[in-house]
């Protein structure tokens, strides 16, 4: 008989864990932390509305009564600011883990599994090395080259990573830690429109409404060739369901959690026009899909350089690449369609308007969609591909096929009330 807590049940990740939490039967009791109430009203969970960035003493006085085994960590918060996005989640997971010092919960602590991600490897800054893998190394040291001083950006990751190890060696390494890395989840939770499915499905909606029904990939075209691999809500939650029970020896180690499939938007956007009834356009790339030419169609284009080099070029040397990083191309973003701008088109509002007022659908679902999740998402030339091979080597034998993963989560959509029914949808706009 085991209990948890998972902080950040009202997220993506969080909420997927506390379903799969609910329905194992070796969990007698959950406990779920978070600002908001998750609302679940399985007999074994006890929520505490909390604030995490409130102080050590705080926390402790709301999680006077509460100890467990195993902690699920997936409370984040979000920041445009590298060094903000360290201070307020380092802050979140620090004086959390003394609050669980001060109550004495941490002497029945057994495993904490923390929720981290790709940008572990840089892929937000640009290409990196592909596959990647756990031991690659960190982006710590002084950016080569690019004039003195230049550094990578702080990155989140490891600033909770170093509180996590710091916490478990302080408390004599009584317990253990594992940290997932996810890449761009698939997955829904309620009032939380901040992911890329939700943006995708109201995308795909929309232009079945708009003349001709076209589906223009918004990205780039090197983008719609590189290849990816995505990480399914639910998956990821069986993974550290998984991890939280396995063996000894996969305690103290960083994993990367996908579906398990490589896969890529030329796959996927022909199988999205499909579900939604559009049509592919012929060309894709009228334009070329590159960097610095006009948009598809009359629509917006948007090209983003980024500051910083691509991590790849730290692996340079052992690559043994020629790289002159004064001359390097710098990281850049094309869309041929600006997902920001598309969504404030008078053409594209009257669409949604249309759907929504037929369909009942969710208003504020379209105002919260993370339009700058998808430039980013689509408007990437890199791959980013993970290895599973880690994890299967110390006998994780998970898989999920993200085609399907995708079209369960818009399903899950659609029964929200975020999306409209494809096949009603189908059935009401003959092409
Ligand atoms: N979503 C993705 O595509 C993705 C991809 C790769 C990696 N990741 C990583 O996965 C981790 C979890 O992210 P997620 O996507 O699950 O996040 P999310 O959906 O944005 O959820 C964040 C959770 O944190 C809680 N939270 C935020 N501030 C809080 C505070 N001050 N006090 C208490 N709880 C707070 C939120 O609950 P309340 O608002 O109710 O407090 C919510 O439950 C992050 O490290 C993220 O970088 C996510």
């Amino acid at each position: 008989m085991a209990s948890a807590i998972v902080t950040g049940a009202t997220g993506i990740t969080g909420n997927a864990i506390v379903h799969h939490l609910c329905k194992d039967p070796s969990y007698t009791k959950l406990y779920t932390l978070s600002r908001r109430n998750p609302g679940a009203s399985d007999p074994k969970i006890q929520h505490v509305t909390i604030d995490l960035q409130g102080s050590a003493d705080n926390m402790a006085t709301h999680l006077a009564d509460i100890s467990a085994e195993y902690t699920y960590f997936c409370a984040y918060m979000a920041h445009e600011d590298a060094n903000e996005l360290c201070r307020i989640n380092g802050t979140m997971l620090a004086n959390f883990l003394t609050a669980l010092e001060k109550t004495g919960a941490i002497r029945n602590l057994k495993r904490f599994i923390l929720t981290c991600g790709f940008k572990q490897y840089g892929v937000h800054l640009g290409n990196c090395k592909q596959p990647l893998l756990e031991d690659d190394p960190l982006l710590e040291n002084d950016l080569g080259g690019r004039g003195a001083g230049a550094k990578w950006p702080p990155n989140f990751y490891y600033t909770e990573q170093k509180i996590l190890r710091d916490a478990a060696s302080r408390h004599g390494n009584t317990w253990d830690w594992i940290v997932t890395l996810p890449e761009d989840v698939l997955g829904y939770a309620r009032g939380n429109f901040m992911n890329e499915a939700t943006a995708l499905g109201l995308y795909c909606s929309v232009s079945k409404l708009l003349p001709g029904s076209e589906l223009p990939f918004p990205g780039c075209k090197a983008g719609y060739f590189a290849f990816n691999t995505w990480t399914s809500a639910n998956m990821h939650a069986r993974f550290c369901l998984w991890a939280a029970a396995a063996k000894k020896e996969v305690g103290n180690n960083v994993f990367n959690v996908t579906n398990g499939d490589t896969q890529s938007w030329q796959d996927l956007w022909p199988r999205l026009a499909k579900r939604f009834g559009c049509r592919v356009p012929q060309p894709m790339f009228p334009n070329g899909g590159i960097p610095d030419t006009p948009g598809y169609m009359g629509f917006d284009s948007k090209t983003v350089r980024m500051p910083g080099a691509h991590p790849l070029t730290a692996r340079a040397e052992d690559l043994g690449v020629s790289h002159n990083p004064s001359t390097e191309e710098t990281p850049t973003l094309f869309l041929q369609i600006d997902p920001e701008k598309w969504a404030k088109r008078p053409d594209v509002n009257d669409a949604w308007v249309r759907l929504r007022d037929k369909y009942g659908l969710d208003q504020t679902a379209w105002e919260g969609a993370t339009w700058d999740f998808l430039t980013f998402a689509l408007g990437r030339s890199w791959s980013c591909v993970g290895s599973m091979s880690k994890a299967r080597k110390f006998g994780w034998t998970g898989y999920a096929d993200t085609w399907e993963e995708l079209e369960e989560t818009f399903r899950v959509l659609e029964r929200e009330g975020v999306l409209p029914s494809a096949e009603r949808l189908k059935a009401d706009f003959e092409m």
